[in-house]
């Protein structure tokens, strides 16, 4: 399977949530590929907290490799390379989790003009060989309507990929604004939807495939300091149903959402994985485990994606 992650803000939560997923499907036992396609902004080996490669690789990066093609494409065995113990000793029976990092000081693709088919090829011959060699390969897009989002969507639209479950997840925070963009970002002009009929994909199959997340969302029944109150929690209440209706209008509501995460201090501090052992020492909150978890289980469920 090939997930892709994307969002049309930055600072959604895309990529800290994405890493999350990938470390949960690795514990529970699946070989995962995190792929790091944010080549203006690689910084996917910071979240895995990988000395050296916090800001991407000097050579044979993904962004090397698609542009010139250099091999062998650079990847890191994330338990073996990270910095953090805990991450480091997860049990898991077969699962492996390898990051492909993008390069050191990369920049986004100017646009893939003359050499795009030769780009487009090389992404469909890496996505390919990694579809077989892992159960899930998540890749992290830039924000936005990228040629990250463009190249996505001609790789996954070739015949060598026709047999791959290819799955969409649109990251947004719990905002008006944001519900708007994400909307956009699939639905508007030159969108994803718009983007994938471009390039031969089937709209209806398209979307089908498709499922929004929603990062940090407030509570309304507790605030970081207390319990909301009186006009307080009557206020926030409001604002809750103005933006679920706001969402539903813009087709983003309840029947396309994959699920939510809730405002977790450990992020709002530190970009990082949530392991077991910050639940058990009372670091991170459990329901931010528990949202991962479900996101994760979500994801790999095809009943759940066929119900629709
Ligand atoms: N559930 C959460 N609660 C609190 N903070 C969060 C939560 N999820 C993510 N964050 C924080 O939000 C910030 C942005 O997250 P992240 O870097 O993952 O977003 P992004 O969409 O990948 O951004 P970019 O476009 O810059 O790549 C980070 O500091 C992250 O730790
Ligand atoms: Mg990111």
């Amino acid at each position: 399977m090939i997930v892709f992650s994307t969002s049309d803000k930055g600072g959604t939560g895309r990529s800290v949530t994405s890493c999350n997923i990938a470390y949960r499907l690795c514990a529970g036992g699946r070989s995962v590929a995190y792929l790091d396609f944010d080549f203006g902004s690689p910084t996917a080996g910071a979240l895995f907290e990988i000395g050296g490669v916090e800001q991407g690789v000097p050579e044979k990066g993904l962004h090397s490799y698609l542009t010139h093609g250099s091999e062998p494409v650079a990847r890191v065995d994330i338990r073996a390379a990270t910095d953090r113990p805990a991450l480091r000793n997860i049990r898991s029976r077969t699962g492996q989790l390898v990051l492909f990092p993008g390069d050191e000081g990369g920049a986004e693709f100017n646009g893939i003009d003359d050499e795009t088919d030769a780009v487009v090829g090389r992404c469909i011959t890496l996505l390919a060989a990694l579809e077989q060699e892992f159960d899930v390969a998540v890749v992290d897009l830039s924000a936005g309507r990228s040629l990250a989002m463009e190249l996505a969507l001609r790789a996954t639209a070739s015949p060598h990929l026709s047999s791959a479950t290819v799955r969409w997840l649109v990251f947004h925070r719990w905002t008006r604004q944001h519900i708007l963009a994400a909307s956009g970002l699939v639905h508007g002009h030159h969108g994803l939807l718009a983007g994938a009929a471009l390039w031969g994909h089937d709209k209806k199959k398209f979307l089908e495939n498709l499922r929004y997340v929603r990062t940090a969302v407030p509570r309304l029944n507790k605030s970081v300091d207390g319990v909301y109150r009186g006009a307080q929690a009557a206020w926030l209440t409001e604002q809750n149903a103005a933006l679920k209706a706001l969402a539903s209008r813009h087709l983003i509501g309840a029947t396309s959402l994959l699920g939510e995460t809730p405002v977790e201090p450990v992020l709002q501090w530190r970009e990082q994985v949530i392991l077991d052992t910050d639940v058990a020492n009372k670091i991170a909150n459990p329901e931010t485990a528990a949202a991962f978890d479900e996101l994760t289980a979500r994801l790999i469920d095809t009943e759940y994606w066929e119900q629709f």
